[in-house]
């Protein structure tokens, strides 16, 4: 019986639980085991009485017959068992159909997404908006969750990320069966950035790691995978394409390069991943010289080996299609062919040819003759978490800005009062001059005054003066009127 998501009426009910209980996903290898009922038991017995009856009826008919083959009828038996493939506990798969091939989107070839989390809260909308914008057709990919050693809220949070995702309106966007699986490590080491990083972590650091990866993988890998995708869920910028974009190269294991940006002031950007690498001389030579239990670790000045580094052949005008043969693999973006695995290769969690987890998987594949490619100029990039010293530093900018900018406020306040002085100078000179301009106006207008009294009082004098000339000729005329009276002999009446 075909798994239930290759039933193409149903493309999307890929075995996504869709059970009312919202807070348990089945994790799938439990869903594929014989039922070990008495109906089953009889149903067996049932099959082998009819294998005994036509095992019988074919000796007769040899026997009858002696001419027809017994192998043909042996085989007519097999067929008709093969017909009626009715047991619900059989499930049948033909896995020359699951190879891998470079178009894959085209031949419905389903992937496995694996993604190791551990304390992964801050990172998960980020991851799920990648999620959101894959272009290879969502159904054909199955998730695969590890949550290790969490003490953040990461799987409440993927949960819920997960329910919105699969009940998203648009038919396109739901993914296909999602497994999580929870299992504790005891990774010791903090997992923040400087202990993480830190050499002397990192050996044990990776042989955990190495586990979760195999047992991840051991639990959600299915029949029908074709593709297997490891992906570190701290990518911040990646193509939306990336799997058809690896895929097409039709590798067995290929990695795109990691890089990481950087604040402006520690110069813009820089390489991430250095565990994909191809092997020197050098570092065999060391190889030899070490413990046998000893684990090489890429990217440390203890082990100066020499080799040329997939991250460091990065030109950003470069062909993104162009390929580079590699021996060890990092793990933040990793395609693989699921038959590499089926073949037995694995994250070796102890030392593999001194090497453990994902180059150790790098390794372990070319030993089985596996092509292992990297793509220089095809560049993912990894989220920037600043190390200690960059913390660190970054405060010393912060000190140095804040103290800047005091100066600069100091600055700022003292030109302030300055002009604040100027200004009330300014101010008391306006006042200053409307005084003035006041006084002046006063002394205009009593000038004015003084002059026009000035004037009247002329005038005045002049009329007085005026007035005591014309006196005399009215004394005269007066003189004349009574003289002339007189000389007319009329009696000279007073004028009263
Ligand atoms: C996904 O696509 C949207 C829309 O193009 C974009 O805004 C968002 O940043 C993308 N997410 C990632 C993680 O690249």
């Amino acid at each position: 019986m075909l798994p239930r998501h290759h039933a193409k009426a149903d493309a999307y009910s890929n075995g996504y639980p869709r059970s009312k209980d919202k807070t348990t996903y089945s994790i799938s290898p439990h869903r594929f085991q014989p039922r070990a009922s008495p109906p089953a038991l009889r149903r067996r017995r049932q099959l082998l009485f009819r294998l005994c009856i036509i095992l019988a009826i074919g000796l007769f008919a040899f026997f009858i017959w002696p001419g027809a083959s017994i192998l043909s009828i042996l085989s007519l038996g097999f067929i008709s068992t093969g017909e009626d493939f009715q047991l619900e506990t059989v499930r049948y798969y033909d896995l020359s159909n699951v190879q891998g091939t470079a178009r894959g989107w085209e031949r419905e070839e389903r992937i496995l997404l694996c993604a190791p989390l551990r304390d992964a809260e801050s990172h998960l909308r980020m991851f799920f908006s990648h999620l959101h914008n894959f272009t290879y057709p969502h159904h054909l990919i199955d998730l695969a969750f590890l949550v290790s050693d969490s003490k953040d809220r990461t799987l409440p949070l993927l949960s819920e990320l997960l329910e919105a995702l699969q009940a998203d309106e648009d038919p396109k966007m739901p993914y296909g069966e999602i497994s999580i699986i929870e299992k504790d490590f005891g990774q010791k080491v903090n997992q923040d950035v400087e202990s993480r990083h830190g050499f002397a972590a990192q050996a044990s650091r990776r042989k955990l790691m190495a586990q979760a990866r195999n047992w991840l993988l051991s639990a959600a890998l299915r029949p029908y995978h074709s593709w297997v995708y490891w992906r570190d869920v701290d990518v911040e910028t990646a193509p939306f394409t990336i799997l058809e974009d690896l895929m097409r190269h039709n590798k067995d294991v290929i990695v795109p390069n990691v890089w990481r940006p950087l604040p402006d002031w520690l110069g813009g950007e820089q390489p991430y991943d250095l565990n994909s690498w191809q092997e020197s001389e050098t570092a065999l030579a060391l190889a030899d010289t070490l413990d046998e239990d000893a684990v090489i670790v890429e990217g440390y000045a203890e082990y100066a080996t020499w080799r040329p580094h997939l991250a460091y052949l990065r030109d950003p005008y470069g062909d993104p299609d162009m390929e580079m043969d590699i021996d060890g693999v990092g793990g933040v973006s990793i395609l693989a062919k699921a038959k590499v695995f089926r073949s037995g290769v694995h994250f070796p969690a102890f030392s593999f040819q001194k090497h453990a987890e994902t180059e150790g998987f790098g390794k372990m594949a070319k030993r089985m003759q596996f092509s292992v490619v990297g793509l220089p100029h095809y560049t993912i990039w990894h989220l920037y978490e600043p190390s200690v010293d960059d913390i660190r530093h970054m405060e010393e900018m912060e000190e140095e800005r804040k103290a800047r900018e005091r100066e600069e406020q100091e600055k700022l306040d003292r030109v302030k009062k300055i002009k604040d002085q100027f200004v009330d100078t300014g101010s008391q000179w306006e006042k200053d001059k409307t005084g003035i301009q006041n006084e002046a106006m006063k002394e205009k207008k009593e000038k004015e005054k003084k002059e026009k009294e000035k004037k009247e009082k002329e005038r005045k004098e002049a009329a007085a003066a005026a007035a005591a000339a014309s006196a005399p000729d009215e004394e005269a005329r007066k003189a004349k009127t009574l003289e002339a009276a007189r000389e007319a002999g009329k009696p000279q009446g007073n004028p009263q």
